[in-house]
């Protein structure tokens, strides 16, 4: 089994991710978070919120309608440019993007003599001229523009003036709103707006377990700023944001880098973008790209709104059009990252525990702030009501404050090795010494070192951890 299957049967089997509807075959693009998944998912908004918008003095968070008036993604140009080239093999019925296909044969000698790069080369159907199904080596159509906007139909009647999207990134609920957080809040520029949301696009090859879904989280900050200013801005957004991995998701710096993009990549509407990607087992892929917008969406949204959203200066006695820079994520994929980067395997196990098994034992080594539950509570033995009492009794001292789970079942060994499993830091094991003198055994995840703890200074020592 690869890296990656490994990860995917373990989320599965200790509940972090399922196929969605997986009862009736699941649905390609799809997935469900359990409840460990959740909470992870939660605890990555949560430490992304407060470096957006807790800790700032300057950007303004909220939370828009998924379905907006869709003359906003005619404006925004979504309707006529967000779209992916789809080809399809005559044979197998198999669809792919022609862009991924281009990819796999960038190197090849025939791809190099054809003098064509990939990079300059929007012209799908000469890029892929000769080239194959990869699944059946039967012929391919020729490529065609999708649009992977999800429609549906806003009120009872099933017609194009009511047809809607689903939308396809968070931003435009920003832009559509810039004016409302200007006339609202008391705003300088430069400031921006944060927003955690629902996104929807029909990829036409999902894949790579939750990397690439169909429907998807996305954390998106909008920062506007006065234009000649963006660049530095740029700059410094692309330097904050790779700090932000490795201080508050405990991300390896080594696993991650940041990638410029080629003019010929960028979206319709940036100067310039740089992606931050991660190592991941299937290799370098994007996590989040930090963008320049320039003034594209608001000029936009001005022309086909008819509203002014210039932003004037009091000091200055300036109006312009502001610029954005705009950092954007997947909560899916940063999830998946850092679960990539706590997997650890440990060939012939750890040997402390009394009951020291030779198998591979996996630990997931969250972050403390990521772990989704931060202490496990176990009773030494369950056929004792002592110590049952007792620990129930901890238990109920501890989850006001922490994530906890109680645990009876099976031997301390196993259980101490369920909670490695799913990253809990810290253990806390109820003995006989704990009837007699009031402390317990506190087990680090990690060192596996053990430590006794008074109970009433319990909850204060797990703080201070
Ligand atoms: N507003 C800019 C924007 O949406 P993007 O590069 O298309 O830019 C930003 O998406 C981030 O959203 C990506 O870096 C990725 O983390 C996440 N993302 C995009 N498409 C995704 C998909 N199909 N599944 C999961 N995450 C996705």
């Amino acid at each position: 089994m690869d890296l990656t299957q490994k990860i995917i049967s373990l989320t599965k089997q200790k509940g972090f991710i399922f196929p969605s509807s997986e009862i009736y075959g699941g649905i390609q693009g799809f997935y469900d978070y359990g409840p460990l998944g959740v909470q992870l998912k939660n605890n990555i908004k949560n430490a992304w919120w407060r470096s957006m918008v807790q800790e700032r003095d300057d950007i303004f968070g909220l939370d828009a309608a998924i379905i907006m008036n869709p003359t906003a993604w005619v404006a925004s140009g979504h309707v006529s440019n967000f779209t992916d080239p789809l080809v399809e093999c005559k044979a197998c019925h198999k669809r792919f993007r022609a862009d991924h296909l281009a990819d796999k044969i960038k190197e090849t000698e025939e791809f190099k003599k054809r003098s064509l790069s990939v990079e300059d080369a929007k012209d799908w159907g000469k890029v892929l001229e000769g080239v194959e199904c990869p699944d059946c080596s039967g012929e391919l159509t020729a490529p065609r523009l999708f649009n992977l906007m999800f429609k549906t139909y806003a009120g009872p009647a099933e017609d194009s003036a009511s047809q809607v999207y689903l939308r396809p990134e968070t931003a435009q609920g920003i832009f559509t709103n810039y004016k409302n957080i200007l006339d609202t809040q008391r705003v300088k520029m430069p400031f921006g707006i944060a927003q955690i949301g629902k996104a929807f696009r029909n990829e036409i090859t999902p894949g790579n377990f939750i990397f690439r879904q169909r429907e998807f989280e996305q954390m998106e900050m909008e920062y506007f700023c006065k234009p000649g200013t963006d660049e530095q801005l740029h700059e410094e957004w692309i330097a904050r944001r790779l700090g932000w991995y490795v201080e508050s998701l405990g991300i390896k710096k080594e696993n991650l880098r940041i990638r410029e993009h080629e003019k010929s990549e960028l979206a319709h509407y940036a100067k310039a973008c740089s992606d931050i990607e991660y190592k991941f087992p299937f290799g370098w892929s994007e996590i989040e790209g930090i963008a320049n917008r320039q003034a594209h969406d608001l000029t936009q949204h001005q022309k086909f709104s008819g509203v002014d959203l210039s932003y004037f200066d009091e000091t200055t006695k300036e109006k312009y059009l502001p610029f954005v820079i705009e950092p954007s994520c997947g909560v899916e994929r940063l999830m998946f990252a850092v679960i990539c980067d706590a997997y650890l395997e440990i060939e012939g196990g750890r040997t402390t525990t009394t009951e020291a098994t030779k198998e591979a034992e996996t630990v997931l080594r969250f972050s403390r702030a990521m772990a989704p539950v931060k202490i496990a509570i176990l009773p030494l033995l369950k056929n004792k009501p002592d110590l049952v009492d007792k620990a129930r009794e901890v238990y109920q001292l501890l989850k006001p404050h922490f994530m906890c789970r109680y645990d009876e079942a099976g031997t301390i060994g196993r259980r101490y090795r369920r909670q490695d499993e799913i990253g809990t830091p810290y253990c806390v094991t109820i003995d006989f010494d704990t009837l007699a003198n009031g402390d317990v055994t506190v087990r680090d995840r990690d060192t596996m070192k053990q430590d006794r703890i008074k109970i009433d200074t319990l909850a204060d020592y797990l703080q201070r951890k």
